[in-house]
């Protein structure tokens, strides 16, 4: 029997749609495996009630398959689905990496990136690795078709979660298929201006690089309360706040000592807009 756990993580950060993510502290799935002749699969914790049980429709039974290694597979989840934190994924890596070494297999938690993307595409449709990479290597990285970079930076980040559901699936419906020229441009200079922010791990520049003219305006409009969300947490101190993956969540940089308020203003501002949430105060891991 072999246990793994992987974190939740955040994709896109605004100008890096399908391109950047990074690893949270906390939340994380946890995944326990032992050999069996078939797969199958149980779920417990955090909305596990709609996480289907059938490895055909499980996103760690595509990673069972790829890494020909049935199990019996038990999910904890920590990261509740359809919140933007990267959930399917945290299950895919974990799962990548404990039935790696219940079967021996050998492959580095780089090589298992395109093994727990295989899982992505059975939830969304894509087989994006914006979430696995981090949630395996942990940090800040980058997808560059199937190659990964990784850097290490040291960010505060509150991830808000409203007691809301957008799937994957319908929130990559909305994204525009072109850009002008104009947000092209601007987009390359938000994402360049993101990484330098993450090599120095500087709030401010990862902040103000998060601007996203495409993606994340079509996505708001999902959100119940983004906009009333998004003017709290700058309120309070934020340098950059952006819808977080597929979202509901919503992901703010800030400096440490901010951390407290702009999590409490978020959670508040949801709330004026009828919305439950909670608030992760968490930095990159
Ligand atoms: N890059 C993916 C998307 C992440 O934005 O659709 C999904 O969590």
């Amino acid at each position: 029997m072999v246990t793994a756990r992987a974190p939740a993580t955040s994709a896109n950060l605004g100008s890096g749609y399908d391109t950047f993510g990074v690893a949270l502290e906390r939340p994380a799935d946890t995944v326990t495996v032992e050999r069996a002749s078939e797969t199958s699969i149980d779920v417990t914790g955090a909305g596990a009630q709609y996480i289907p049980e059938d490895p055909d429709g499980n996103t760690v039974g595509a990673v069972a398959e790829a890494l020909e290694a049935p199990a019996h597979i038990s999910i904890d989840k920590g990261v509740r689905p359809a919140s933007g934190l990267g959930s399917s994924a945290a299950s895919a890596a974990a799962a990548a990496l404990a039935l790696n070494e219940l079967y021996d297999r050998g492959h580095t938690p780089k090589e298992l990136v395109s093994v727990a993307a295989k899982g992505e595409a059975v939830v969304s449709g894509t087989a994006h690795a914006d979430n696995v990479a981090p949630s395996l290597l942990g940090g800040f990285t980058i997808i560059r078709g199937d190659d990964v970079t990784r850097v290490d930076a040291d960010v505060s980040l509150v991830a808000c979660l409203p007691e809301v559901a957008v799937s994957t699936r319908d929130a990559r419906e909305v994204v525009p298929e072109s850009l002008s020229m104009a947000d092209h441009v601007e987009t390359v200079g938000n994402a360049a201006t993101l990484t330098a922010g993450m090599c120095r791990s500087d709030p401010t520049l990862v902040g103000e690089g998060m601007d996203d003219p495409v993606v994340t305006p079509a996505r708001a409009e999902l959100i119940t309360g983004y906009h009333a969300v998004r003017d709290a947490a700058f309120d309070t101190g934020a340098t950059g706040v952006t819808v977080s993956g597929a979202g509901p969540s919503l992901l703010a940089v800030c400096y440490p000592e901010k951390r407290r308020a702009v999590a409490g203003a978020m959670v508040e501002a949801f709330a004026d807009a009828g919305v439950g949430a909670r608030a992760y105060q968490t930095r990159v891991g």
